[in-house]
């Protein structure tokens, strides 16, 4: 494994941005893996995935590692039914094709996360959700090293601390994820959750995992841009939690404004409603703005760096925050 230095890391992040990495490594085994840990111990570290989730402000002073591991095993589990499957995917299998993999054998559990871009190791960092499922739903396990100690953990679906687009793994930054254990089923019964989804599958009478996931697909492809042809990072923000009497202030002037129960008297609202309403839909600066068919994802057009992201982002903040009172926070990572 050759390690390199001043690397451009503009096609290692789907925004485009531009920074050198002052080391960078692709580890294509797990000794080489721990290797490069060993090598570097005292170095800054960054694992990219698909790069789909970040984007650059300034080089990295540190020791980018960008692996390619790849792999997958059923794992049979004596005490289990032949309802339940585990399979064991390493991380850098694609995520995508990884749930095409499951949908043709009908392994139940993964078809509302279809064509989420990234890897099968990112998907834990930050719980991907879509059309009412998270991820957190069908993993068991996450193997990972500790990248300070270099030891081999194991994570229950508890001990990785799930939350909304979180989990132990994003929150400190320490932990490699080697591979994931995936707990999914054989039968399958639609439940309409998500209203898009549902108007998309009301012709079919029972749909299968397959038309499930051909209809995300459709979905997927009418509202967000493809990162291959303009580059961005999925939704920019998080949705926000307010109370339910904020909520019934923004209501009393925007009677549309979506809010869902959540607990502790909070309520989950649209992040998209409020940029949208604040007039930021499909608004631009030159080369960077937000999509407008979903303004929750911001786009660069060209040649905007992580400095334009930021400024653009601020701006958008600011909107929301003088009209309707709530903070913005980012999904995407930030480095
Ligand atoms: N909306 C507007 N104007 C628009 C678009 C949307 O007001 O132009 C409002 C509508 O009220 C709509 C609501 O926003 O009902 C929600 O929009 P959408 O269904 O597109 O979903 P989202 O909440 O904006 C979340 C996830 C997406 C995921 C979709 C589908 C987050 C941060 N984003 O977006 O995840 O695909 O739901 O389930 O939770 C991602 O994380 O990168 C991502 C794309």
């Amino acid at each position: 494994m050759d390690y390199y230095t001043k690397t451009q890391l503009k096609n290692y992040n789907s925004f485009k941005t531009e920074a050198l990495a002052k080391i960078f490594c692709q580890p294509t085994t797990i000794e080489e893996l721990r290797k490069c840990l060993s090598d570097y111990p005292h170095e800054k570290k960054l694992i990219i995935g698909g790069g789909c989730n970040l984007f650059f402000t300034k080089d990295f002073d540190g020791l980018v590692i960008y692996p390619n591991i790849k792999g997958l095993r059923e794992i049979s589990d004596e005490e289990e039914e032949d309802e339940d499957i585990f399979l064991e995917v390493n991380a850098s299998e694609n995520w995508d094709e990884f749930v095409a993999y499951c949908v043709e054998r009908g392994f139940v559990g993964l078809e509302n996360l279809s064509l989420i871009p990234g890897t099968v190791g990112a998907a834990p960092i930050q719980n991907i959700g879509a059309y009412g499922a998270e991820v957190k739903d069908v993993i068991r396990e996450v193997v990972a090293v500790d990248m300070e100690t270099g030891e081999t953990l194991s994570f229950s679906n508890a001990e990785c601390e799930f939350g909304y687009r979180d989990s132990i793994f994003k929150r400190t930054n320490k932990y490699l994820i080697l591979s994931v254990v995936f707990h999914l089923k054989r039968t399958f019964v639609y439940v309409p959750k998500y209203a898009d989804l549902n108007k998309e599958l009301e012709d079919i009478e029972e749909p299968s995992v397959q038309d499930v996931r051909d209809a995300v697909i459709r979905v997927r492809q009418r509202k967000l841009p493809d990162e291959k042809v303009l580059p961005n990072a999925g939704s920019f923000f998080k949705n926000p939690y307010i109370t339910q009497e904020h909520a019934d202030k923004i209501k009393a002037e925007y009677p549309d404004l979506p809010a869902f129960p959540y607990k502790d008297g909070l309520v989950k609202t649209s992040a998209a409603f409020l940029i949208d309403k604040a007039g930021y839909k499909g608004k631009r600066a030159g080369d960077i703005g937000t999509y407008p068919n979903q303004p929750l994802i911001i786009v660069n057009y060209g040649s905007a760096d992580g400095n334009d992201i930021v400024r653009f982002m601020n701006e958008v903040q600011g909107a929301v925050k003088s009209i309707f009172g709530i903070e913005l926070e980012p999904e995407v990572r930030i480095f």
